[in-house]
């Protein structure tokens, strides 16, 4: 495909998605304004959460059940080494890493900005990539050329069209003092409750934006979120904000930021740009653009540039253009945080972590109270309550992007996570309980549980019919994410009858609360839902159900 060809069609799925994104953003808005007192409820079941992990369980430790994390001794113990990731624990790359580090430049000189182009190679790139026009210029050619996403450069991980912060913060040397604007994004819908679960841990500036929040908080803060936010895909840093007025001034913007207190040419790098509302024609070429800024810039400092990795890059940088404004982010994160670090089996249509533990806060779960997932797949849903009710830090298990990136300190960091293993509940006081019709995706679960470091009793994974299985309590929470589309049993009808009729026999005084791309499934389950919460699964534009199961008064059609 040619680069034109590869524009076209970008722009046409840019398109598209812009209008999505509309419409997600005013279904936002809708929840935000007849949700204030959720939020607020939100906040509180989060502030409780972060008080447990800030070692007030709200549960006595003396009275829970079985230890649930593996390794792990009497309560309150530090977890074992178990827990760690088996990756850390070999400390070679850190040792390479740091002895790296010791030759490279230190990367607190604040060099001017670049006026005028880089010699040698670099120039020869930005003739390669130069864009003819002018914004204004291909405005007039553009067909629809006010709004536009694309996330064509993030299409597993990316959901989020951060607002950049008007104030362009200057990139100062790294201190702990410093403090950093941050945009948090997760997945449509998540922003509430996202907000909530900051200002619990915290970041008492927190704000929902578009499909995220902003807050502002210290390079431990920074830390602090990666390792401890569920609900967070990214963390990323605001480095640079301007005006631009074309294309080119990105690269400017690039050069300007010294990313060189950050990584090198030791390291590698991967850009991604996504876009709102912005006349730019190619994101492809802004991208270009600010890889070129980035690495003219530590050429010239440093006499090198880092190489790109696509796939496993050291460092990644994320662009944000909208209207006439680009952003650059430093992603603190590395790989999505929604990978726990626990998940292999896959099975069929798994959701991702952080818009389970997102489902577990909207419907309001109390972790204190028995959960049920009667299609469990593969455990994601359960897993992450068995996480939170122990009181893991979701990041504990995973290597995390600032730990690759210049001065990293690994003893505070190991310090930070072993403050936070010292904290996790050695049990859980109710039963987790997960069934499935496959025998094949309850292997999967309990291989997933294993690989959580959880105990075989923490969560109880069985084969079984969603329309037959028993209520493990007498109350509790149902939090699920039935089959769908194509993995709809042919009589679809009678899966939905049944269930329900076992709803209504076996689960009066449970609440109900199901993810599903299908607005007619309150109909199909003749349950009246008392809240319909926009959730984004992926592409999915779908709705978090919340029912209330009750023995009388759901005989009757919706
Ligand atoms: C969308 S998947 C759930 C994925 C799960 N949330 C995860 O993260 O892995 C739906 C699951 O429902 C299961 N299923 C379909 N019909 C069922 C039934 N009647 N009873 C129990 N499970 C059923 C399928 O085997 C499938 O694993």
């Amino acid at each position: 495909m040619s680069s034109d060809e590869q524009d076209r069609r970008k722009t046409l799925t840019v398109k598209k998605t812009a209008r999505d994104a509309h419409a997600a953003a005013d279904d936002t808005q809708r929840k935000r304004s007849g949700a204030r007192a959720r939020t607020a409820s939100l906040i509180e079941r989060a502030k409780d959460q972060a008080q447990r992990l800030r070692g007030e369980p709200a549960s006595d430790p003396a009275t829970s059940r079985d230890t649930a994390v593996r390794g792990r001794g009497k309560p309150g113990s530090r977890t074992s080494d178990e827990f760690r990731s088996p990756r850390r624990e070999s400390g070679k790359p850190d040792t390479l890493r740091r002895q790296r580090r010791e030759s490279a430049p230190p990367g607190e000189a604040r060099p001017q900005r670049r006026d005028s182009a880089a010699p040698g190679e670099s120039q020869q790139k930005r003739h390669e990539s130069a864009a003819p026009d002018k914004f204004h210029e291909r405005r007039r050619q553009a067909p629809e050329p006010d709004a536009f996403v694309d996330h064509d450069d993030f299409p597993a991980e990316t959901e989020w069209v951060p607002e950049p912060d008007v104030q362009r913060r200057a990139p100062r040397a790294l201190r702990e003092a410093e403090i950093f604007e941050v945009f948090a994004p997760c997945p449509q819908g998540l922003e509430e409750a996202l907000t909530a679960e900051m200002q619990a841990l915290g970041f008492t500036d927190a704000q929902a934006g578009r499909a995220g929040c902003h807050f502002s908080t210290d390079w431990p803060g920074v830390q602090r979120a990666n390792l401890y936010s569920r609900l967070a895909t990214r963390i990323l840093v605001q480095v640079a904000h301007e005006e631009i007025s074309h294309e080119d001034d990105i690269l400017d913007l690039a050069y300007s930021v010294p990313w060189e207190r950050w990584f090198g040419a030791e390291h590698t790098l991967r850009v991604d740009t996504s876009a709102i509302k912005s006349p730019v024609q190619s994101l492809h070429y802004c991208n270009l653009r600010a890889k070129d800024g980035i690495c003219d810039r530590l050429r010239d400092r440093e006499g090198e540039r880092p190489s790109i990795d696509t796939v496993r890059p050291d460092a990644r940088v994320h662009l944000f253009l909208t209207g006439h404004t680009a952003t650059l982010y430093l992603d603190t994160s590395g790989e999505s945080l929604f990978k726990r670090g626990w998940r292999l089996d896959k099975g069929e249509a798994p959701l991702r972590e952080n818009l389970a533990a997102g489902m577990l806060a909207l419907a309001g779960w109390d972790p204190a109270a028995a959960l049920l997932d009667p299609f469990c797949g593969s455990g994601t849903i359960l897993i992450e309550a068995a996480w939170i009710a122990l009181g893991v830090p979701a990041g504990i298990s995973r290597p995390l992007g600032f730990e690759r990136l210049r001065g990293h300190d690994p003893h505070r960091w190991h310090d930070l996570k072993d403050d936070a293993r010292a904290r996790i509940l050695p049990g859980l006081d109710a039963p987790l309980v997960g069934y499935d019709l496959d025998p094949q995706a309850i292997e999967f679960a309990r291989n997933n549980a294993e690989r959580a470091w959880l105990t075989p009793d923490t969560i109880r994974f069985e084969v079984g019919d969603a329309r037959e299985v028993p209520a493990p309590a007498e109350r509790g929470w149902i939090v699920t994410n039935p089959p769908y589309g194509e993995r709809l049993p042919a009589d679809e009808t009678e899966l939905w009858r049944a269930w329900s009729a076992n709803l209504k026999r076996s689960f009066a005084g449970w609440q109900l609360h199901v993810i599903s791309s299908d607005r007619d499934l309150p109909q199909r389950l003749r349950l009246k839902p008392l809240r319909r919460t926009p959730l984004h699964n992926g592409a999915l534009d779908c709705r978090l159900f919340g029912f209330e199961l009750v023995a009388a008064g759901y005989r009757d059609p919706v």
